[in-house]
């Protein structure tokens, strides 16, 4: 029970990845605000299995204006939260030059301002209260670039300088701030490309295999807990050695 008494706000709690690390969290203590840009189906059997350890906020972060105002009423009911999971993330492929300009912005506002945001403003109360972990998700993709999701790329290393940036301005006040860069990990975005592209990405992966929520969920947590107290600005990747 590695987070024991500990409150998280975790955004793209609804499916995949965030799913596994709300789950992951709750089952080692903590309290969980899951958010979203609309409820799960299963939401009320999926709180029931918590003993009332998980909210639920229903938010759309690509308006961006009303992040902060929506969220009033939830940081005053949590008093407080000690660790932030910037994981909501959207796609919108397409080769730059066909891109529209809007399709580019959207996934800038979602994967990248959206968690801006949320780190200031969860971030302020954490300086009060000199503690904190921040974790932003970024991907291999904002890493190393990839053909036809340059707005998608570009959010992702947007995240790795927000991380280092962060954790350079919040160190000293006890916070730390880090990334997970995860590779091909089997859920709703990955499952949406097309066979062939999914065949080649495989072939690329030293360990064969797709990686799953469960285990990008290890390593969040990892870094989320005491036993990363003396790691900041790091970006962990999570890839079966895509990049190794
Ligand atoms: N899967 C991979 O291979 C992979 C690889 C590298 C990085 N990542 C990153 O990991 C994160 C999670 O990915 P995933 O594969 O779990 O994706 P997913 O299954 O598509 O889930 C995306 C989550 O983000 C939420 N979200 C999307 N737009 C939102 C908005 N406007 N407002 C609030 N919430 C929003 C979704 O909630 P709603 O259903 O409510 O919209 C959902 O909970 C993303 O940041 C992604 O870029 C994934």
């Amino acid at each position: 029970m590695v987070l024991q008494d500990k409150k998280a706000l975790v955004t793209g709690a609804s499916r995949g990845i965030g799913r596994a690390i709300t789950d992951r969290f709750l089952l080692e203590g903590a309290e969980v605000w899951g958010l979203g840009s609309r409820e799960p189906a299963d939401l009320e059997a999926w709180t029931a299995r918590t003993s009332g350890k998980l909210h639920w906020i229903s938010l759309d972060l690509s308006s961006l204006d009303t992040i902060e105002p929506l969220m009033q009423e939830h940081l005053k009911a949590a008093q407080g939260f000690d660790i932030l999971v910037n994981n909501a993330g959207i796609t919108k492929d397409n080769l730059a030059f066909r891109m529209r300009l809007e399709d580019f912005q959207k996934v800038l506002d979602v994967n990248l301002s959206a968690a801006f945001v949320l780190a200031r403003l969860l971030g302020r109360d954490m300086l009060r209260r000199r503690k904190g972990a921040i974790i932003n998700m970024s991907s291999v993709v904002g890493l190393h670039g990839n053909g036809g999701q340059s707005n998608y790329a570009a959010s992702k290393a947007g995240l790795i300088g927000l991380t280092k940036s962060l954790a350079q301005e919040t160190a000293s006040r006890g916070i730390r701030v880090n990334a997970v860069a995860p590779g091909f990990i089997d859920s709703d975005m990955t499952r949406a490309l097309p066979e062939e592209v999914r065949e080649k990405m495989l072939d690329r992966i030293p360990l064969k295999r797709l990686g799953s929520p469960e285990e990008v969920a290890a390593a969040v947590l990892f870094l989320a807990s005491d036993a990363a107290a003396y790691i900041t600005g790091q970006v962990l990747a999570v890839d079966g050695g895509m990049f190794c």
